[in-house]
């Protein structure tokens, strides 16, 4: 009769282990899946995410306005030499972690760059990656820790040249990057879209706006050139007082030093203008439109509050570093590890004054970066901020046919030339 008694037992176990563990499960997934319903429908959730400017015409979804999120690592994994650069100083003055700014205060900011540099360049590991570095990379490396250039020639008006009788602020400032060399393209911008003074704005009833431009440039080596042009380009200083000339050689991987160096100059001479252009010389804007549209966006109820944000390009966003060797954007491995943050390439971006000096200053927190573009998406990452893209800015290497035209209605832009290689690898 025991016996009995246990074989029933057995077949009972063996029947209904299985279903009471099914009936578990079950019950889990539902748990979870309220959770998860709930936390979507909470509002407080909603109105923790940040509260961004939205720009008529934008695009603002979720692949072109990613909040940073591996930003705020504490560990550093990443093995590259400007990644590892770069974490000891965000640890100091990420604005989560010290919220109270005690820690900010304290710390000399140069000095903690000069620190983290040597620390790092120092190292084994650091010896080893710069000797592997192409000659034009080790050349910026020498250099990144140095960008006090002074200036070799400034511009005539407080903030580039202008009208000289201006009856409100300036608009728009179009800073536009240039070489010694490129005296024709600067000829071109001149006589046609960048002409400085009042423009009128693209539609009949809109109001226009007062223009100042400048030219941004380094040096170019005489030697190299075997001809010296300084002359030539004081003389075009004098005629037209557009230029603004800093004492560094011009090379591609210099072209960070000209942001920089321009946010700082904007800074101190540009307290009354309102947006800044800031572009290469291979590229066409059609102004009446930008005038137009940047005047909509002031005329905005809460435009005071989105301004400080304001920036809109044509944004790539979580590039993927160019790997290959021969394109002049790689960037080895070695050198920075992860994707790019959100940026504006392509040839120009739009951004407010407030927006410049915020990037100036928070630029003093961030490690200067071979590739321009990058360099300016990496300073409004540490803003927690990113660049809106908009159609109108195109892509390079587009071309306008009638169609884009209808869709690239607000202001359109293009280069005048494509370029040779793409600028890096995007992946949407
Ligand atoms: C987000 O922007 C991309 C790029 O233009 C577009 O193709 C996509 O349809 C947009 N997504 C939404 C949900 O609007
Ligand atoms: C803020 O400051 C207090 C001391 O004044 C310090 O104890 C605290 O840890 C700080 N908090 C943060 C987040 O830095
Ligand atoms: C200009 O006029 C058009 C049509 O009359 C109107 O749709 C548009 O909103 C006006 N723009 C401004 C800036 O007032
Ligand atoms: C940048 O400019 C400095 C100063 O002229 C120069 O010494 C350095 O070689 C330049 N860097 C690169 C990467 O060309």
């Amino acid at each position: 009769m025991a016996q009995f008694h246990c074989r029933w037992r057995n077949v009972f176990i063996c029947l209904c282990s299985p279903c009471i563990c099914v009936a578990i499960l079950l019950c889990y997934i539902m748990i979870m899946v309220c959770i998860s319903m709930n936390s979507t429908s909470t509002p407080g959730i909603h109105s923790l995410n940040k509260v961004h400017f939205v720009a008529s015409g934008t695009l603002r979804n979720k692949s072109y306005a990613p909040i940073a999120k591996t930003f705020w690592d504490l560990k550093m994994n990443k093995r590259g030499f400007w990644n590892k650069l770069q974490h000891a100083v965000d640890v100091q003055f990420n604005p989560i972690l010290h919220l109270n700014n005690t820690k900010r205060k304290s710390v000399n900011i140069e000095s903690l760059l000069k620190q983290s540099f040597s620390e790092v360049a120092d190292s084994d590991s650091g010896r080893k990656h710069f000797a592997v570095l192409s000659e034009p990379m080790q050349e910026f490396v020498r250099y990144m820790q140095r960008r006090d250039y002074p200036s070799i020639i400034q511009p005539d008006g407080v903030c580039g040249a202008g009208a000289k009788d201006e009856k409100e602020p300036p608009l728009l400032l179009l800073a536009i990057k240039t070489t010694e060399l490129n005296f024709k393209n600067r000829q071109a911008i001149r006589h046609t879209w960048g002409q400085a003074g009042w423009q009128a704005g693209h539609e009949m009833n809109s109001s226009g706006g007062y223009i100042r431009r400048v030219f941004l440039l380094g040096k170019e080596d005489p030697e190299i050139l075997s001809v010296d042009v300084s002359p030539l380009l004081r003389m075009e200083s004098k005629h037209y007082g557009d230029i603004l000339q800093w004492d560094f050689q011009d090379t591609f991987f210099n072209l960070t030093l000209k942001d920089v160096l321009f946010w700082n100059w904007f800074s101190s001479h540009c307290n009354k203008t309102l947006f800044v252009f800031k572009g290469d010389d291979d590229v066409f804007v059609n102004t009446p439109k930008m005038i137009t549209y940047l005047q909509n966006e002031l005329n905005k109820p809460h435009a005071h509050k989105t301004m400080k944000d304001f920036m809109i390009g044509n944004v790539i966003d979580a590039a993927i570093p160019e790997r290959n060797s021969l394109s002049k954007y790689f960037i080895p491995d070695s050198f920075y590890t992860g994707l790019y943050p959100s940026y504006g390439g392509g040839g120009g971006v739009v951004y407010s004054s407030l927006l410049t000096r915020r990037l100036h200053l928070t630029s003093k927190m961030v490690h200067l970066y071979p590739i321009d573009d990058v360099y300016v998406g990496m300073c409004m990452e540490r803003l927690n901020t990113y660049p809106i893209h908009h159609p109108a800015f195109l892509r390079n290497g587009l071309t306008l046919t009638p169609s884009t035209t209808r869709h690239f209605s607000h202001l359109t832009f293009l280069r005048r030339k494509e370029m040779s290689c793409v600028h890096i690898t995007q992946s949407y």
